[in-house]
């Protein structure tokens, strides 16, 4: 049987040290920019999104290492998500990954600037690639404004509304799913997948990205800022509209169980593991981090 935390090691220390190489040093000009960009990247962070997209490319026939560069590509762009997400205009938050967040630390103009670069830094490594064009698409469709940017400006102006479940909805397709989707669908391209694997990965990754994002709702509501590294209780004290505001927990749960079931029966008919796939799946719906 698998063992999914060896797993996830394993791959986050290959992922930390392309990371490393390919974000610029902090002695590098300026300097003061390089240091908050891996301030961010290096001060925690599950690698949720690489790893999957490393997997991904596990599951159809090839070697993890083929999708590397858009695996750190992912994690940079996801970097700049999570240091916008926390800036005072956005959620205003003082935690991230068990620190004080981006503007605290460097002031809300670099921490606007290091999302920024590393936002860009993504689609520089995801140029370097072999299948640039349909690699750049996946991952620029998945979080611009109809993608990821317009779930947070959705999820912004729902604040104080009553929840609504299609609102609700497009929310958490938006600002997490597709981005998930997207890591699955890299890997399985740099991996060379078929067109049906590729929407086998897209389908597992839509539906455990929404429960990912359920995981999260619920985390905020019963967690402890220890244990998550980040603010709890901030959903409910800004009017959020999440899943815990429509459903309750106990719902929410059940939520969360039935689209982690969709998940695993997308994983048929691959001709390597799915195995890490599976397992990662279950470990974002009950994860505790
Ligand atoms: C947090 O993502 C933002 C969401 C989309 C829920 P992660 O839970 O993957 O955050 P890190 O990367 O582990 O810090
Ligand atoms: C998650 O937003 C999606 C992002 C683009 C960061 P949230 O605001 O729900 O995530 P956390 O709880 O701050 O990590
Ligand atoms: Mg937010
Ligand atoms: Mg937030």
């Amino acid at each position: 049987m698998l063992d999914l935390a060896r797993y996830m090691e394993e791959k986050r220390l290959r992922i930390d040290a392309e990371l490393d190489r390919l974000i610029p040093a902090a002695t590098v000009r300026p300097q003061r920019l390089h240091e908050a960009m891996r301030y961010s990247i290096f001060c925690g962070g599950k690698r949720i999104r690489p790893i999957l997209c490393l997997a991904a490319a596990e599951a159809v026939g090839a070697s993890g290492e083929v999708a590397m560069l858009p695996a750190v590509a992912l994690e940079c762009l996801h970097t700049y998500t999570l240091i916008h997400d926390d800036l005072p205009a956005m959620d205003n938050d003082d935690l991230r990954r068990g620190n004080p967040t981006s503007h605290k630390v460097f002031g809300e103009a670099n921490a606007i600037l290091a999302g920024d670069a590393l936002l860009t830094l993504a689609f520089e490594l995801i140029a370097q690639t072999p299948e640039a064009g349909r690699l750049g698409y996946e991952l620029a469709s998945a979080s611009g404004s109809r993608g990821l940017a317009g779930g947070q400006y959705e999820d912004l102006a729902s604040e104080g509304k009553t929840p609504d479940e299609e609102q609700l909805q497009f929310i958490h397709i938006h600002k997490t799913a597709k981005l998930i989707r997207a890591a699955c669908r890299m890997g399985g391209i740099a991996g060379g997948g078929s067109e049906s694997m590729l929407e086998a990965l897209g389908r597992y990754g839509d539906r455990i990205g929404i429960a990912f994002q359920v995981a999260d709702d619920i985390l905020n509501a019963t967690s402890t800022p220890e244990m998550l590294g980040k603010a709890v209780g901030s959903d409910a004290a800004r009017g959020k509209m999440t899943c815990v505001a429509l459903y309750g927990i106990d719902r929410a749960r059940r939520k969360a169980q039935e689209l982690l079931d969709e998940a695993l029966a997308s994983l048929k008919g691959f001709p390597g593991p799915t195995e890490p796939l599976a397992a990662l799946a279950y470990f974002m719906v009950d994860r505790d981090v």
